[in-house]
């Protein structure tokens, strides 16, 4: 998604724009651009693609300046062109916008009918030309944003540059998040800390309707009432040092193989081995009294909801309701008090779930965040985070969050059923000792790598694909589906296995691969009767499933996947590897872009 640096320096910033860029480019974009404040001008060079386009412009024609903004942009109103990337400028100001102005058209028809002429198609275009009214008008640049904010409706952050001041930068926030840092005698604007790694690590998070007054010497913060307040300077635990690939050819590989020890990591948090118990930072009180469990999410974290739910109702006997993000709100969510309105995301930034988080504060639930970013907006919103130990993921298919995610939501499931006295402590032994066993099982499922490599070819040349499961593994499926979808394009859909005879088996023929995830459990049989019934159909099967599984059932196949023969709690942890793995090389052999598939971000902070 969209990304903004902007530096306020004494010596010239278009190289650290471009690096600070560099950073943001897993973010997911589509075009990019700098601007800088010099010698009474306000320059631009912008780009369409890649950072290397912008990165050649500049080689060509280089961007002095001490002040400068900088954008990488996914495309929302109007196609990727360079005519639409960020900077948007007039003569006295230049802009760059995270989020969406919704009121554009109408401010829009207003600005050309005071016959301000439009360059692009986008909504950032009508903050440069109200700025700019205001500006020509005679105001200074404080008061000119502090009049046009409160003509914004939608969500922004913003960073504006102004041509007669290059010792000033003006930054606002409201629904996109923004940080500012703190150097020696520089000032910078962030989308986030990891923007800023190499340039300081003193950061402070703007709130919700601020904005901030940056000059070289530091940073004046006002609240939406324009009220000046002071938000607190923490030390980020970023590092400058770019997140490597290793010896992988893609981040998306490497994060699919540090899953044993992020898992590890992760799980160290939340279960005590010796006294084999599962702790979380929450007083069992408050867990006991819990009425109902509302779990929101979007994609894939949506999908670890998806099988938390399986686990909270099983294990804790509460009644679960589920939602996707973007709906959340729309269906009008009957929310009792006492309830836990439990959060999941990698990015804590998604604009549907903190929007969804946001409406369940207000009626009242007490908000959990099962989140991999400890400084995102939904970590500091929360009122208990569970954060994953996953590491930095940079790859915009998300691997290594999610299997974290499932160990985080698995203990959590435990901790209320113990707390609601339906776990004893026998049956929580067993549970922290299958967890506990989650690593090792993903290192020798890992070790089928070459061989799903192998056949891989039976998917890459398929236009459409189905995934089965049932239980804990039809989330599985959904997530197989949608990984295969982002990174090599080929239409694929998830269902319950027991659902296709209700109309999707309809689409099974010779062509449509069928991979059914079935590890041996109580389960197994059934959904073998349905994989029966698609390849009764000529379907071309590929069974995932343990040694038993695949002995048992895996005659007819076109292709089987061996798993380690695993507990079913832990199975949708494990199995996890194989549908990323196949996921993997059907894109390496399609030859599409894995790391930063086409058209999809990595944090989505529009709704
Ligand atoms: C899929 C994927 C997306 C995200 C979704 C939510 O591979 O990465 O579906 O899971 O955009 O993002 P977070 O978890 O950051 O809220």
């Amino acid at each position: 998604m969209c990304g903004i640096v902007g530096i306020l320096s004494n010596e010239d910033v278009a190289e650290r724009l471009l690096d600070g860029l560099r950073r943001l480019e897993y973010r997911g974009y589509d075009s990019a651009g700098i601007a800088t404040d010099h010698d009474g001008r306000i320059e631009r060079r912008r780009a369409s693609g890649k950072l290397m386009n912008l990165a050649k412009e500049l080689a060509a024609d280089p961007l002095p300046g001490r002040t400068g903004i900088a954008h990488t942009r996914w495309a929302t109103h109007g196609g990727p062109t360079t005519n639409n990337a960020h900077p948007h400028a007039t003569d006295e100001v230049a802009v760059v916008h995270n989020g969406i102005i919704e009121n554009f058209k109408s401010l829009r028809d207003e600005l050309i009918a005071r016959g301000r002429v439009f360059t692009s198609e986008t909504d950032t275009e009508v903050v440069a030309h109200l700025v700019s009214e205001q500006v020509e008008a005679g105001l200074e640049p404080v008061e000119a944003v502090r009049t046009v904010l409160p003509r914004l409706h939608g969500a922004f952050a913003l960073a504006i540059l102004f041509r007669q001041h290059p010792d000033l930068l003006i930054g606002a926030r409201l629904g996109s998040p923004l940080v500012v840092g703190h150097g020696d005698g520089e000032t910078y604007l962030g989308s986030d800390a990891l923007a800023l790694a190499p340039l300081t690590q003193r950061i402070a998070y703007l709130e919700e309707g601020d904005w901030v007054v940056c000059t070289r010497d530091g940073a004046q913060v006002y609240d939406q009432q324009n009220n000046a307040v002071e938000r607190p300077i923490t030390i980020s635990g970023v590092t400058g040092e770019l997140v490597s690939k290793g010896n992988h050819r893609h981040y998306m590989l490497k994060e699919i193989y540090e899953q044993p020890i992020v898992v590890a990591q992760t799980l160290r948090s939340y279960l005590q081995r010796l006294d084999e118990k599962v702790t979380l930072p929450i007083p069992e009180g408050d867990l006991s009294a819990i009425k109902r469990v509302t779990i929101v999410a979007c994609g894939t974290s949506f999908y670890a909801g998806m099988v938390a739910r399986y686990w909270f109702e099983q294990f804790a006997r509460v009644p679960v309701d589920l939602d996707v993000a973007s709906e959340f709100r729309y269906r009008a969510p009957v929310m009792e008090p006492g309830g836990l309105a439990l959060f999941i995301s990698q990015s804590g930034e998604t604009a549907d779930t903190l929007a969804a988080l946001r409406h369940a504060k207000k009626e009242g639930q007490t908000i959990a965040v099962v989140c991999n970013v400890p400084t995102s907006s939904m970590a500091r919103e929360a009122d208990l985070l569970l954060p994953t130990h996953a590491g930095p993921e940079i790859g915009v298919a998300s691997t290594k969050a999610f299997t974290c995610q499932l160990a985080v939501l698995a203990a959590l499931a435990a901790n209320l059923a113990r707390a609601k006295g339906r776990l004893s402590h026998l049956e929580e032994r067993a549970i922290v000792k299958h967890l506990a066993e989650a690593p090792a099982a993903i290192n020798a499922a890992l070790a089928y790598d070459e061989a799903i490599e192998a056949m891989a070819g039976t998917v890459a040349s398929a236009r459409d694909v189905l995934y089965l499961g049932r239980g804990t593994d039809y989330p599985l499926a959904l997530e197989g589906a949608l990984k295969l979808k982002e990174i090599s394009y080929i239409h694929a859909e998830g269902y319950a296995a027991g659902e296709m005879k209700h109309g999707p088996i309809a689409l099974i023929d010779e062509n449509v691969p069928v991979i059914v995830i079935a590890p041996s459990g109580p389960l197994f049989d059934k959904t073998i009767s349905n994989m029966q019934e698609v390849m009764a159909r000529g379907g071309k099967v590929v069974l995932i499933s343990d040694y038993d599984g695949i002995q048992a059932a895996g005659e007819g196949c076109v292709a089987t996947i061996t798993m380690p023969k695993v507990h079913p709690l832990i199975a949708p942890i494990v199995y996890a590897v194989p549908v990323q793995l196949l996921a993997y090389h059907v894109a390496v052999m399609k030859g599409t872009d894995v790391d930063q598939p086409r058209n999809l971000a990595k944090s989505v902070t529009v709704e």
